[in-house]
C-alpha cells in the first residue's frame, strides 16, 4: 500500500482516467477527495468505489477560482493536510483553424489549463514538503503539434509547460510537480478487470496511464519533478 496515510484530491474525474486514478489511489491506501462538474456522476462514483476506501466527492467547476477555493475549504474540514493532487480535467476538440469558434477555444483553455492552475493555486495552502502534484497534459501538445488541433494542442502544451513552471516555483518548498501526457485512451474504466494491450496501439486502457500517475504520487518518484512523461505506449514514435 504505497499511499497509506496519504490524502489525495483528484480534480476532473470522469469515467476513464479519473476513475482509474481514484480506484488505484484507494487500493494503495490513500483517502481520496474527488471533484467533477457532474453531481450525478460523483454520486455513482461514491456508491461504487467507497467499498475500496475513504472517498469524498463534491461537484465543482475548477475553471472558476472561487469554486476551487470553496473546494479547498471543504477538503480542509476532513483532511487537515493534502499529500497529493491530480488534475485530470480536460476536453478535446479538432477542426481547421477557420472553423474554431470563440466558445470552443475558451472551453479548451478553461478545462485544460485554467482548471489545472486554479486547482494548484487553491490547494497549495494544504500541501507541504514531500507532497506531489500531477497534471494531465497530452502527447498532442506536449510532444506533437497535430494539424487541425490548434486549440487542443496549444492548451495541452500550456498544461505541460505550466507543470514545469510550477515545479520550478515550488522546488524550495519541497513540493514536486509533474505532468503526464497520454496518447489515445479509452473512457471505459472498470475496477479490477484484466486486459491486454500492445505497444503502439492507438488507444490505451486508462489503467496504463493511471499507473504512471500513482507512481508519481508515491515516494518512489521522490527525485522526479518538472517532468512531462509521455504515457502513450510509444504511439508518438510511429
Ligand atoms: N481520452 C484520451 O484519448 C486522452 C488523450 C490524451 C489526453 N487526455 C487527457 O486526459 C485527461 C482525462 O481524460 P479522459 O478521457 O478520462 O477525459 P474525460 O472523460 O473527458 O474526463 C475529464 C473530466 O474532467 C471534467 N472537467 C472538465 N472541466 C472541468 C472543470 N473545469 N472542473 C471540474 N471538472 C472538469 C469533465 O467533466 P465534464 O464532462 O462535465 O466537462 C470530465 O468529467 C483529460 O485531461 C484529457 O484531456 C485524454
Amino acid at each position: 500500500m504505497r499511499l497509506k496515510g496519504r490524502n489525495i484530491a483528484i480534480v476532473g474525474v470522469g469515467p476513464g482516467l479519473g476513475s482509474a486514478v481514484v480506484y488505484m489511489a484507494l487500493r494503495e491506501g490513500a483517502a481520496v477527495y474527488a471533484f467533477a462538474r457532474s453531481a450525478e456522476f460523483l454520486e455513482r462514483l461514491k456508491a461504487e468505489y467507497s467499498k475500496y476506501g475513504v472517498l469524498h466527492v463534491s461537484p465543482k467547476d475548477f475553471s472558476r477560482l472561487e469554486e476551487a477555493e470553496r473546494a479547498r475549504e471543504e477538503v480542509r474540514r476532513v483532511f487537515p493536510e493534502l499529500h497529493g493532487l491530480v488534475v485530470t480535467a480536460g476536453c478535446y476538440t479538432s477542426q481547421p483553424v477557420e472553423e474554431l469558434g470563440e466558445a470552443e477555444l475558451e472551453d479548451m483553455l478553461n478545462k485544460n489549463l485554467k482548471a489545472h492552475i486554479y486547482a494548484v493555486r487553491a490547494f497549495l495552502p494544504l500541501m507541504g514538503r514531500g507532497s506531489s502534484i500531477v497534471l494531465i497534459s497530452s502527447v498532442g501538445g506536449a510532444y506533437k503539434a497535430w494539424p487541425r488541433h490548434v486549440a487542443y494542442v496549444a492548451a495541452k502544451a500550456a498544461t505541460a509547460r505550466a507543470a514545469e513552471a510550477l515545479a520550478a516555483e515550488l522546488l524550495e518548498r519541497g513540493i514536486r510537480v509533474n505532468a503526464v501526457a497520454p496518447g489515445g485512451m479509452a473512457k471505459d474504466f472498470q475496477p479490477g478487470r484484466s486486459y491486454t494491450v500492445a505497444l503502439g496501439a492507438p488507444q490505451a486502457p486508462p489503467e496504463e496511464v493511471a499507473k504512471v500517475v500513482i507512481w508519481l504520487l508515491t515516494d518512489e518518484a521522490s527525485w522526479v519533478t518538472g517532468a512531462v512523461i509521455p504515457a502513450d505506449g510509444g504511439r508518438r514514435l510511429l
